[in-house]
């Protein structure tokens, strides 16, 4: 475990999460449970489903809109972040909502806690998944299932950081993809197809889907700046898996 890293992330979250829920709240919290960067209704994915009564863990709420969401629906959430100031805008939107404060990569919680695991490009994409996912595959039940949306490889091949846009040529190795670095030591990771796969299956989880979000034209991102402006109803700019621990 690179603890140093993980430390960083915590550093940088709790230093941008004023900014951050200014910048990116608003379009979060428009309506209920929307996944990714262009706002795609989980009504038209169906990448949870019913989540009614089942013991759920968001893995990085953030400012706890998806786990608050899934509360009010009658699951019984937890919301879990690194970084202390992101929960305190958790507490803020949902001052009900059981949090915690802990690092996805050691998870405070006895094998078999939960039936849902998820996040929308929360702990899975801010940790090394090699770290993360056998720490997820410990605390779901079998049966259980991960779900969770993360940038997807077109994305961070086509990007290109001279111009801070993600464009319509291919920039960067894929099968160099891995960390990335976000600055002041942070990092994100996007693994290829083939590397997520066998991530989850040394982990004894199977994929059920892998949901590519498309959005409707037009829609806004307060994430990403694109060229073409359209890129990501043409090309998929995230990868919504969805993931189940066998017996
Ligand atoms: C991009 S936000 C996503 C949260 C929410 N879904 C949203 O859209 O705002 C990433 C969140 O993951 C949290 N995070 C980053 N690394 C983490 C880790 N290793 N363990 C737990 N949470 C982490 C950050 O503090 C941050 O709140």
């Amino acid at each position: 475990m690179n603890w140093e890293q993980v430390k960083a992330n915590r550093r940088v979250w709790d230093r941008i999460s004023s900014w951050y829920q200014q910048a990116h709240g608003p379009q979060i919290s428009r309506r209920p449970k929307l996944w990714g960067a262009w706002s795609v209704p989980e009504e038209e994915l169906g990448a949870l489903g019913p989540t009614a009564g089942l013991r759920a863990l968001e893995l990085g709420c953030g400012g706890a809109q998806w786990a608050g969401a899934l509360a009010a629906e009658g699951a019984a959430v937890i919301g879990l972040d690194l970084s202390g100031e992101q929960l305190r805008a958790a507490r803020a939107r949902v001052p009900d909502l059981p949090l915690v404060h802990a690092a996805a990569e050691t998870l405070p919680f006895r094998s078999g806690s939960f039936d849902l695991v998820f996040c929308d490009h929360g702990a899975l994409s801010w940790s090394n998944p090699r770290d993360t996912v056998p720490e997820v595959a410990r605390v779901l039940v079998p049966g259980g299932r991960l779900v969770f949306n993360t940038a997807s490889p077109w994305v961070r091949v086509c990007y290109d950081g001279s111009s801070d846009r993600v464009t319509a040529n291919l920039r960067s190795s894929y099968f160099d993809l891995g960390a990335l670095d976000e600055g002041d030591g942070a990092r994100t990771y996007t693994l290829t197809y083939g590397a997520w796969t066998r991530v989850f299956r040394a982990n004894g989880l199977v994929v059920e889907d892998l949901i590519e979000p498309q959005p409707a034209p037009n829609a806004p991102s307060s994430y990403y700046t694109c060229d073409p402006a359209d890129w990501a109803t043409r090309w998929p700019a995230e990868t919504l898996w969805v993931t189940r621990k066998t017996q």
